[in-house]
């Protein structure tokens, strides 16, 4: 059963803020099934059946930041610090080339040092390179998500051949960003870096976590009004997952089916708002649900980034608790996606980048 009220609502050419937090605010199971059969008919009718898949390799957990909801801040003593090293790397984007993933993502925590630097610089290099092949004659896409850098370290690995860069915006609502953040980090730099970003030229990825201590449908739907105004070509969104060994460990937050809710329902309706961007169904939708990726695909989403990381270091990259496939590898992961993909009714394209397509309207 859909409300009808919902899907006339959902289906409205141009969104309003007052609309898009009546869009979020559906409860009833008749009112979250008008909002995410109208998001899977929009994206669908934009960007086709497609799954695109992002091998996620964890390069370091080393982190400059001490953001307070995050597992690897630099003041939890408890982790055991690692860096991949070039072969780690290189050996993670060879698998994803075999195994047919169109591209890959680069993640670590925040370190602008220059031997970390000239590492990826390094790797993305070499990566377009060795990733060549008669299916892929572009070699590996590559998505970096290395925080914020200076200008000129974005120039440098666009240079080097990465095309796409995620840096979450986290929360758009100042006074929310300025409570999870240390007084260093603000929230003008690092829109700032989301500017720079799209001048050097890649196509741009933000999101934010739903569901923090404090957040309103106000602010999350200011959230995908920010999307759109800096013209974002792809979103990451999830669930705000308490890490015991951080500040925000034990603030009272909306309880974990309140979170999901709200999560599958900012994946509808900033596909509902952006129409034609890429979005991930991430893993921390994953963490508290176990179908919560395919979940994601059925409400808008149409990106996955399959878990690549050596299985020694996936246990060391928490930024949350119950993060899932921590003892998997490569392999298992993939089989398991693929699974996944198809009962959510979805083909997986491989060998392709999977660019939004609103990115490349904009070329
Ligand atoms: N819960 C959910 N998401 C988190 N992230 C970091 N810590 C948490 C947490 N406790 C997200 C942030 C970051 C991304 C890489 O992981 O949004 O940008």
């Amino acid at each position: 059963p859909s409300s009808p009220e919902f899907a006339e609502l959902a289906a409205k050419p141009e969104l309003t803020r007052a609309d898009l937090i009546k869009l979020l605010s559906a409860k009833a199971e008749d009112e979250i099934e008008a909002v995410r059969a109208e998001a899977e008919r929009v994206l669908l009718a934009e960007c086709g059946n497609g799954v695109y898949l992002r091998g996620l390799v964890e390069a370091s957990n080393a982190c400059a930041c001490d953001c307070l909801y995050c597992g690897i801040r630099k003041s939890n003593r408890e982790v055991n610090r690692y860096t991949l090293s070039l072969e780690d790397i290189l050996s993670c984007a060879r698998q994803c080339a075999e195994m047919g993933y169109g591209s890959m993502v680069i993640q670590s925590g925040e370190r602008a040092d220059k031997k970390f630097i000239d590492l990826i610089e390094e790797a993305v290099r070499r990566i377009r390179i060795e990733t060549v092949s008669e299916k892929q004659p572009e070699g590996l896409g590559i998505t970096l998500c290395i925080g914020q850098q200076t200008k000129e370290t974005y120039q440098r690995l666009y240079a080097a051949g990465a095309h796409r860069y995620l840096l979450r915006i986290e929360s758009t609502n100042p006074k929310l960003f300025a409570a999870i953040h240390p007084a260093e980090q603000s929230f003008e730099s690092r829109v700032e870096c989301l500017k720079l970003l799209r001048e050097v030229g890649y196509q741009v990825g933000t999101g934010v976590m739903i569901g923090l201590p404090g957040q309103t449908l106000e602010d999350l739907a200011d959230d995908i009004l920010f999307f759109s105004t800096l013209d974002i070509d792809m979103i990451g969104m999830g669930p705000f997952i308490p890490h015991a060994g951080t500040p925000l460990g034990d603030l009272p937050c909306p309880d974990v089916a309140e979170r999901l809710r709200l999560a599958f329902l900012m994946i509808a309706v900033t596909r509902l708002k952006l129409r034609d961007v890429n979005i991930a169904a991430t893993t921390a939708l994953q963490a508290l649900d176990p179908i919560g990726r395919e979940k994601g695909l059925r409400f808008g989403a149409n990106v996955i980034m399959p878990q690549m990381s050596p299985t020694e270091v996936r246990a060391d990259y928490q930024l949350y608790p119950g993060k899932p496939c921590i003892d998997e590898n490569a392999k298992d992961c993939q089989s398991c996606l693929n699974m996944r993909v198809e009962f959510a009714g979805r083909k997986i394209g491989l060998y392709a980048w999977g660019d939004s397509l609103h990115a490349r309207k904009r070329q």
